[in-house]
């Protein structure tokens, strides 16, 4: 059995899958309550005169910055509506004159999808400084239901130190803070020790598909230490964070058919068997109540979670308490021996994401519907491989389908779960820039949302990526009201200027 180091007395070396990746963070943090873990001084510290007037041009320009992402959150860039295709082309194209407008070299590259913007800062032929890319989408989430938004998603509104629009926080303003760090490097005449290059896609809430292909087209151009993304979380302003992994996902879509059209429910009711009771059965019988997924094999090759990452799991400054606060149920909820924050980053789950049969408007309506419809994902964890799990799911679906209705299974996007050690110097570097910009101690963290293309950029050009997240838990990602804090911009934008130091040191 695979377990983890901790077990095994603190200096043992760790001999579990997921411990051994940790080996050397094991090793430093084993039994840490705080994450003393920075080894080092921070380079930038050496470097205070030369980041001063980064740091000043950053603080004078607040205003402007802000100006600009409200013009950047004015596109209703919704990458999964087709009528929505010219508002993508056309945010992309304000991002390219933005890129130039600040000093970088940019460019609009057209796909079979929507358009991916390359911004690169000006570089030596044969730059020797180390190359990272800078990863983010433009598109974002639909906005519906619309009734629900105090202020309309595509005109910003600012209160207080929350700006709310649909991309605030997902991904418009984390990336814009990264662009803005640029910037003051750029237009301060400070040296940037590091060749960056912008990687901004217009599908990563779709499934990423056209970026594939782009990264392998352009393998040479985009050959890189590391990728740069702020496009996850921290706890809270006092809480930055490194996340090190994030969870996988399958999608699919299942619909039962019955009769051939809607039936008079009393007429025929009662001898013919009723889609959407059928799909309710289907379902509830795939999960147990504590949550636990009972398609057979499901958990095969679940990576068992080490006595370090629990015990950085449990440094998860929410209480279960405030989280029930934060997310409105009567009850929290969630598979029995796992705390809620392991629930929801480090397990796998079941969830229906749409469910569809009959009538839907007002009054009622006595039918037996013609089908039922459920959208559903599987969010997975190391080691579980989605092509494997989406077999085996369709497989047991099969199974127990009666034969009073007819299935059908139609496949969406999968991706694997993603997985990056801690304790390298990489990872080092980007706690020391979290520290400094937000003057506290960094956490680590796993997330349960994904990234798709990080995979492929571990695949296709070997570079790891390091999840540098800027959102809050309740900035009300991918629902109405999306906020993102003004300091989590302001912040944001000074780890960004940190970090090209702590990278090149
Ligand atoms: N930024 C999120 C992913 C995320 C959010 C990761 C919070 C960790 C914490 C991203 O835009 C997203 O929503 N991804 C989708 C991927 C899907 C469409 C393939 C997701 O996780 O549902
Ligand atoms: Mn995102
Ligand atoms: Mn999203």
């Amino acid at each position: 059995m695979r377990r983890g180091g901790a077990q095994r007395g603190r200096n043992a070396a760790p001999p579990s899958l997921h411990a051994a990746k940790f080996h050397a963070g094991a090793q430093i943090w084993a039994g840490c309550k705080k994450v003393h873990l920075l080894l080092g001084k921070p380079a930038a510290q050496r470097l205070a005169s030369t980041m001063q007037p980064v740091l000043d041009y950053l603080k004078q320009h607040q205003d402007r910055f802000l100006a600009e992402f409200c013009d950047y959150l004015r596109f209703p860039s919704i990458s999964a509506q087709p009528q929505h295709k010219k508002d993508l082309h056309a945010c992309a194209e304000w991002l390219v004159a933005h890129c130039r407008a600040i000093g970088l070299e940019a460019r609009l590259c057209a796909t079979d999808g929507h358009p991916i913007v390359v911004a690169k800062t000006p570089r030596a032929k044969k730059s020797r400084q180390p190359h990272y890319l800078v990863y983010g989408h433009y598109d974002v989430q639909p906005p519906e239901p619309l009734e629900l938004w105090l202020s309309p998603p595509f005109e910003p509104r600012i209160s207080g130190r929350t700006i709310y629009a649909r991309g605030s926080t997902d991904d418009k303003g984390q990336n814009f803070a990264h662009l803005k760090a640029v910037e003051a490097y750029l237009k301060t005449g400070t040296p940037l020790p590091c060749d960056l290059t912008f990687v901004l896609e217009g599908e990563e809430e779709v499934g990423s598909e056209s970026l594939s292909g782009f990264l392998k087209a352009n393998r040479r151009e985009l050959a890189c230490k590391a990728v740069v993304i702020s496009d996850t979380g921290m706890p809270g302003l006092k809480h930055p964070a490194l996340t090190y992994a994030l969870r996988g996902i399958i999608a699919f879509e299942i619909t039962l058919h019955g009769p051939a059209c809607d039936l008079h429910s009393g007429v025929f009711g009662g001898a013919v068997e009723n889609p959407a009771m059928a799909l309710a059965r289907l379902l509830a019988k795939v999960r147990d109540e504590n949550g636990r997924v009972t398609i057979p094999g499901f958990y095969n090759g679940v990576a068992p979670l080490s006595k370090f990452e629990r015990q950085q799991a449990a440094r998860y400054p929410l209480t279960d308490a405030q989280l029930k606060k934060l997310l409105g149920p009567p009850k929290l909820f969630g598979e029995r021996g796992f705390t809620p924050t392991e629930q929801r980053s480090a397990r796998p789950t079941f969830e229906i994401n749409g469910l569809t049969s009959g009538y839907q408007g007002d009054g009622s309506k006595t039918i037996v519907p013609a089908w039922a419809r459920a959208k559903i994902t599987c969010r997975l964890v190391p080691d579980q491989k989605p092509e494997h799990v989406r077999k085996i799911v369709v497989a047991h679906l099969k199974k127990i389908c009666p034969p009073t209705v007819r299935l059908e299974i139609n496949a969406g996007h999968g991706a694997e779960a993603y997985h990056v050690s801690p304790s390298s110097p990489l990872a080092q570097a980007s706690l020391r820039a979290l520290k400094q910009a937000f003057d506290a101690e960094p956490i680590l963290m796993r997330e349960g949302g994904s990234i798709p293309i990080v995979n492929q950029f571990k695949k296709i050009l070997g570079a790891d990526s390091l999840l540098l997240g800027l959102g809050l838990p309740d900035d009300n990602a991918h629902s109405p009201n999306e906020k993102f804090h003004l300091d989590c911009f302001e912040k944001g934008q000074r780890m960004s200027a940190y970090l090209w130091q702590e990278l090149a040191a």
